[in-house]
């Protein structure tokens, strides 16, 4: 799918510009400049072709290497990311440059996380593979329609993203210090990427609330990990959920309430009838969340039948 930029998205586009530059610059001032190659213990492998992977290997629960498996797939996604982006981006526009220094950075993840996992071996790397071969095939991403959306999914995306990195470092065992400092640092880059986003979405909302309102509240109620293309995806995010990584309870209260509170969208002004309208299919869609998030609690808390 094509996607085409309104005249609106264009304009909100051109006067993001000075803001693009100054979060661009941001970024470079605190680099984290971080070696793939140091984060792995290389003399600890063993060929597979010496000896076939075994889930005894390295024991874990299913549901964190389920985790493993989905992030690993969703970072080696980045080429149909990064064609989206560009699609949506003029040559011309500082956000051609915040592009390429992103597309570097997320380079990174999947390489060093592809290393440790087999020289780890942590998951089953045939597996991680036959996904890999099915997803990339799909060239399936999100396609958001204007910029006021691709920004919104974005900073939604970039926080779920250091959420599950963080979340499945800490599940794995304290002696894997290899495995969880370089999840942690993975974590890290997609931190910096969020600020970028969230402070541009922000900038975004002091410029055209209206169309921001309109686009925020179609991102949040669309809003999935990304991974519908990669083979059983809907087991391998229940067994995440239920490890406590990654579902509802964690998109409520790590990613939405802290975005939705910087966007502070109950206190926007003179929005238009649409953007009133998004403002309270918003509020409708965090109610229901809430609710799915307590009762899901309420659920977990009932004692079990003998
Ligand atoms: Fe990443
Ligand atoms: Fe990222």
């Amino acid at each position: 799918m094509v996607t085409r930029l309104s005249p609106r998205s264009t304009d909100l586009l051109t006067e993001l510009a000075p803001d693009v530059e100054r979060l661009f610059n941001r970024h470079l001032e605190a680099p984290r400049l971080w070696y793939p190659h140091e984060q792995i213990d290389w003399g600890a492998g063993t060929a597979f072709s010496d000896r076939a992977w075994s889930p005894t290997d390295y024991p874990l629960p299913d549901g964190v290497r389920s985790s493993i498996y989905v992030n690993l797939l969703t970072e080696d996604n980045l080429p149909y990311y990064t064609n989206t982006l560009t699609r949506m981006s003029p040559s011309t526009h500082p956000i051609a440059d915040w592009n390429h220094q992103w597309t570097m950075e997320e380079n990174r993840h999947a390489m060093v996380i592809r290393d440790w996992v087999h020289i780890s071996r942590c998951i089953d790397p045939v597996l991680l593979e036959d996904g890999r071969r099915v997803q990339m095939f799909q060239a399936k991403v999100p396609a958001p329609e204007t910029f006021a959306d691709l920004i919104c999914y974005v900073a939604l995306q970039e926080r779920a993203t250091q959420i599950a990195h963080r979340n499945t470092a800490a599940h794995l065992p304290k002696d894997d210090k290899i495995g969880r400092n370089l999840l942690g640092l993975v974590a890290g880059d997609e931190t910096k990427h969020y600020l970028f986003y969230r402070d541009l979405t922000l900038a975004g909302f002091a410029i055209d609330p209206s169309v921001m309102m309109v686009a925020a509240a179609k991102q949040v109620s669309a809003f999935a990990m990304p991974g519908t293309g990669i083979p059983g995806f809907t087991r391998h995010a229940v067994r995440i959920a239920k490890e406590g990584i990654y579902g509802i309870g964690q998109f409520a209260r790590d990613v939405l309430d802290p975005v939705l509170g910087l966007w502070d969208v109950g206190h926007l002004e003179n929005l238009s009838p649409d953007a009133e309208r998004a403002r309270l299919d918003l509020a409708a869609v965090v109610a229901r969340l809430s609710e799915s998030v307590e009762r899901l609690a309420a659920k977990s808390a009932r004692p079990v039948p003998a």
